[in-house]
């Protein structure tokens, strides 16, 4: 394939190309990235998911039972443990996320008690598999009757457990049930590692690690399906995810489980600055998942919801909100220049009125308060930003063959940046009869990677779009191999983060994103297939750039490329990602993308020449 590149002509990019998304979707904010290690450690429930003791047990001859007392821990938690018993050491056990890691380093933790106790607390981190102690510490209590008090500590273990035990370490309390009247009621058991940047109540190392080497650059979140909530009055209310952790209720999430909610809106937004990315906030929109829409004589009242959660992120202190952000320690405001009006607010029973009324109504009100506001709509369904200067959000999942298919697919969309690709990812494999996915078919467990490929001819295809294309972000982000609800997804893992899995897809992106293009270049009488490319230069670093993938190639793909004013003997670098074959996936310990760099020199007339397998996806570098 002739590849003759001109030395100007083509558009500038966002800049934004490669970002990620989030949902608490498969323990991706639960039991994934917020670094909480204790499961339940509230007892949060609702209507739609009662409170539950899971999975907690007992300790020695302790009964024990939830209540809500007349004096709850806070009205946000109003469920508390009771643990039941007049003689002997006694006390309870939580396995934390299907294990709990423990390494000689540093844990911080707190619960509360109501109830009277003269004596201490011994917190331990166990190994049920060598009945070992792995680190204890004794906390004196200061517990009464009365009201309840909080327990701090730090525990550093003196021994760190085999990553063959990690799944069966637990943390546990216990006490002297002789030195209690009879019973203590106990909330809001926490227990955290160090984290990353050292945040308070904040982020697992290893996973916010993972995700710079994506070295994104936008966060959309808060879902996905997770944002909307299935019925009523459940949806996430940006209120209830704010202020000390007591104060916040949780929520029965899409995905079939409690959330705690303590990664929230301030959270997620310290999140966006330890790896600079821009915010792209989603509010909800008046549609529950299964269905109920809120009439428009009804809407008012949510979106002047979604006003208020811009003012506490983005309002000075002489307003309401931001008065209330300050409060609560963050005087400093945020900048939120990218909202989202809902989550795929096309489907279900939504798309009526998301069409007639829903989306203008909150596009109107952001708009008139923050006149250069971007507002994505959920889907590029209704041409709104053909009409207008409104942007949309386009998701995808689906087979190989169909994204391969799609390299043009955004060659008619509307330019300045108005797409977000706010979910995509290949699911299934091809069928001989072609077509997108079976819903009701069995998903890859892994990203595979043929469906990797052709991912990034999809991609390819975006970023020849730059003037069109905002970014792109893979979903799901996350997957807790021990409960998930939806795979394949880029990233996943267990308790033991030595563990992680990063897909075929997550390389892919990592050698997209770190070569980025800020411009697009123009080819002259430009041949594709089955060589898929996009060129362009980085007016940062004064590169070249070549992005290619090869999908379906019966032989070696022979590329030769010149660049305007490039010349012989200039030099580039070849990056090629392949596999060992089309069903090659990442699993734990095994890592299916294999990656050569090779140096290219220009030959005669300043042409590079060199040769790309079927099923390779490449980045070519030359520093002009
Ligand atoms: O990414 C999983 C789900 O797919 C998201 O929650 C939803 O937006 C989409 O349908």
């Amino acid at each position: 394939i002739d590849v003759q590149v001109a030395s100007s002509g083509g558009n500038a990019t966002s800049g934004k190309q490669y970002g990620i998304m989030f949902e608490d979707i498969n323990h991706s904010g639960d039991g994934g990235i917020y670094a909480e290690l204790i499961r339940n450690r509230a007892f949060q429930g609702n209507s739609i998911r009662p409170s539950t003791i899971q999975p907690w047990t007992a300790i020695g001859s302790a009964q024990l039972s939830l209540k809500n007392l007349s004096q709850p821990l806070s009205p946000a938690l109003p469920t508390s443990l009771n643990v039941a018993a007049s003689s002997g050491t006694v006390g309870i056990v939580n396995p934390g996320f299907w294990g709990i890691e423990v390494k000689v380093q540093k844990y911080t933790g707190s619960f509360w008690v109501k109830g009277s106790y003269d004596g201490s607390f011994t917190i331990s981190l166990q190994s049920t598999i060598t009945n070992e102690t792995l680190g204890s510490l004794e906390v004196r209590s200061n517990s009464t009757d009365s009201e309840w008090r909080e327990h701090t500590f730090t525990l550093t273990p003196e021994k760190a457990a085999a990553s063959d035990i990690i799944a069966n370490n637990t943390f546990a309390i216990t006490y002297d049930a002789s030195a209690t009247s009879g019973s203590l009621d106990f909330n809001l058991i926490s227990l955290f590692p160090p984290t990353y940047n050292n945040r308070p109540n904040g982020m697992r190392s290893d996973l916010m690690e993972n995700l710079k080497g994506l070295n994104p650059s936008f966060l959309r979140f808060p879902g996905g399906n997770n944002l909307e909530g299935n019925d009523p009055p459940y949806y996430l209310k940006w209120n209830e995810t704010i202020g000390p952790l007591k104060d916040r209720p949780g929520f029965p999430g899409t995905w079939g489980y409690q959330n705690t909610n303590g990664l929230g809106l301030i959270e997620y937004l310290h999140w966006c600055d330890d790896l600079n990315m821009e915010p792209v906030l989603a509010v909800w929109a008046g549609f529950y998942l299964e269905g109920p829409v809120i009439p428009e004589n009804a809407l008012q009242p949510y979106i002047d919801d979604a006003l208020n959660e811009l003012e506490f992120l983005m309002g000075d202190t002489s307003t309401t909100y931001g008065a209330l952000r300050a409060s609560l320690g963050y005087p400093e405001p945020w900048t939120i220049k990218y909202v989202e009006i809902g989550n795929e607010d096309n489907l279900g029973g939504g798309g009526t009125s998301y069409q007639s009324y829903r989306f203008q109504k909150f596009y109107d009100a952001i708009r008139a308060k923050y006149p250069d506001m971007v507002v994505f709509a959920s889907t590029v369904d209704y041409q709104f930003a053909e009409t207008s200067d409104a942007g949309e959000d386009y998701h995808e999942y689906t087979r190989p063959d169909v994204f391969a298919g799609r390299f043009g697919f955004f060659d008619t969309f509307a330019t300045g940046y108005k797409t977000i690709i706010g979910e995509y990812a290949v699911v299934q494999p091809n069928i001989p009869q072609g077509g997108g996915v079976d819903w009701s078919g069995p998903r890859w467990r892994f990203p595979m990677w043929i469906g990797t490929v052709a991912e990034a001819v999809f991609l390819v295809g975006a970023e020849r779009n730059a003037d069109k294309i905002f970014g792109a972000a893979y979903a799901p982000l996350f997957q807790n191999l021990n409960s998930y609800q939806w795979a394949p997804d880029l990233i996943s893992y267990s308790a033991d983060t030595a563990a992680n899995v990063l897909s075929t897809s997550y390389h892919m992106i990592q050698l997209f994103s770190e070569y980025r293009i800020t411009e697009t270049l123009p080819v002259e009488n430009a041949e594709f297939d089955p060589a898929f490319y996009v060129v362009g230069r980085n007016n940062e670093t004064g590169s070249y750039i070549v992005k290619a993938a090869v999908y379906n190639s019966t032989e070696l793909v022979p590329m030769s490329v010149t660049f305007e004013g490039v010349t012989e003997g200039a030099q580039g670098t070849l990056t090629v990602l392949t596999a060992e074959d089309a069903l090659s996936y990442s699993n734990v310990g095994k890592e299916a993308v294999t990656t050569t760099t090779t140096s290219v020199i220009a030959g005669s007339g300043g042409v590079f020449e060199f040769e790309l397998p079927d099923l390779s996806i490449s980045v070519l570098e030359v520093k002009a």
